[in-house]
């Protein structure tokens, strides 16, 4: 038998290149179609949108469970799992690396839950993991600019990437977004354009088409394959952090659903490299009461979502009135078993303001959403006891002042 060759080289040990590239291609989520990873992609032929697909093996895993040895803490500890063809160039500004906090006085009793607590992320929020390869790859693959439609966080995330990687980028906020966000673009020299009720209408003042009249390329929610790819590294951190087992229950506040399709996908990857092994977890999308489209598909067990008309809530990531992933999100949550369930405006207040005083948590309004509806769903014993449960805290409240 031949030995296996020692890594030569120390940058791939500590540091972020290396001789592996794990990513193989391009598939269309809907018909399976490949398409070359090292090209401009957006929405596939079939109007869905693309995945990377990987190439893995346990002796693989093997690999990189030794590299992660001596690798520092943040997303790019996973790099031979995400796409970037030179991941030593990349822009890093500190992404990813949140801490797992044990939810003690406001867990349900006779689970065992954890917050992924992701309010330490740049720019306050894990939108910045998912931007992070959007706008990496978009500079990587010749784009001019970035522009994309966004309730706020993740205009402040794509934002502070274009920055730093010397791109110019353009948002489109719905006109109620927090000052504090628009603000704080412009201190990134975004071009900010408020307008409208919700992500949808203010989509339409960006320049048309995926690569724009101008090559500004539209990085929105799973129109490009990256965004996903960023958000996997919640998974593989919550993995690592609970040593290298899976959750029995995610729980996930669901606006455009990235955040389970990627995870999903995450965790079917860590499989298949032999890191966790058994079921894998399962998803919970927690939607608000006044706009709860994936909720609403998932009780009437259709594939794809109906828009939601009049969307209403203050949790603005949630404000997500159609999903282009809606049919990924549902797959997700069928597959694994899972669960969706609706949280009224007031609960998810009233969490929010138990989690600082009761645990020491500050929570976004989603992040607070989303442990309601895990105290629902305990409630229902939809989660049983005994349970070990991980709740997605998105962001950091002080970007909705
Ligand atoms: C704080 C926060 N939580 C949750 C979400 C929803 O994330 P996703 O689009 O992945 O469903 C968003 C989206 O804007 C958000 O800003």
């Amino acid at each position: 038998m031949q030995a296996e060759a020692p890594d030569q080289s120390p940058a791939d040990e500590g540091g972020r290149g290396g001789p592996e590239r794990w990513a193989k291609r391009l598939v269309c989520s809907r018909t399976g179609e490949p398409a070359p990873l090292d090209e401009p992609a957006f929405l596939s032929p079939a109007g869905a949108p693309y995945l990377v697909e990987y190439e893995l093996d346990r002796a693989a895993g093997e690999r990189l469970r030794r590299r992660l040895a001596t690798r520092a803490w943040g997303l790019w500890r996973y790099r031979e799992l995400m796409p970037m063809r030179d991941p030593e160039s990349a822009v890093d500004l500190g992404e990813g690396g949140t801490p797992l906090v044990r939810l003690r006085r406001s867990a349900p009793p006779g689970l065992e839950v954890w917050i992924k607590d992701e309010s330490g992320n740049p720019t306050g929020s894990f939108k910045a993991r998912g931007l992070s390869l959007a706008v990496n790859r978009a500079r990587e693959l010749g784009a001019a600019g970035i522009q994309l439609p966004s309730a706020g966080n993740a205009a402040l995330a794509a934002a502070a990437y274009a920055a730093a990687a010397g791109l110019p980028c353009r948002v489109a906020v719905p006109a109620d977004a927090p000052a504090t966000i628009l603000g704080r673009c412009r201190e990134y020299g975004a071009e900010v354009l408020a307008g409208g009720a919700n992500l949808v209408e203010a989509g339409r003042r960006l320049t048309a088409g995926d690569e724009g009249d101008d090559g500004y390329w539209n990085v929105a929610t799973l129109r490009e394959p990256y965004r996903v790819e960023g958000k996997k590294s919640m998974a593989y951190e919550i993995a690592e952090q609970l040593g290298w087992q899976q959750p029995d229950w995610i729980i996930y506040p669901t606006g455009g659903g990235t955040g389970i399709i990627a995870m999903h996908r995450a965790f079917a990857e860590l499989r298949r490299l032999g890191l966790v092994d058994g079921p894998p977890p399962r998803f919970a999308a927690v939607q608000m009461a006044g706009c709860a489209p994936i909720v609403k598909a998932f009780e009437e067990c259709r594939a794809a979502a109906e828009p939601w008309l009049d969307p209403v809530t203050r949790a603005w990531g949630l404000r997500v009135p159609v999903a282009i992933g809606d049919f990924l999100i549902l797959q997700a949550l069928r597959e694994s078993d899972g669960a969706a369930v609706a949280v009224a405006e007031e609960r998810a207040e009233e969490t929010a303001a138990r989690l600082a005083r009761a645990d020491g948590l500050l929570a976004v309004i989603e992040g607070a959403a989303a442990v309601s509806g895990l105290e629902q769903l305990a409630a229902s014993g939809r989660v049983a006891e005994g349970s070990r449960v991980v709740v997605l805290q998105t962001g950091h409240p002080a970007n909705y002042v």
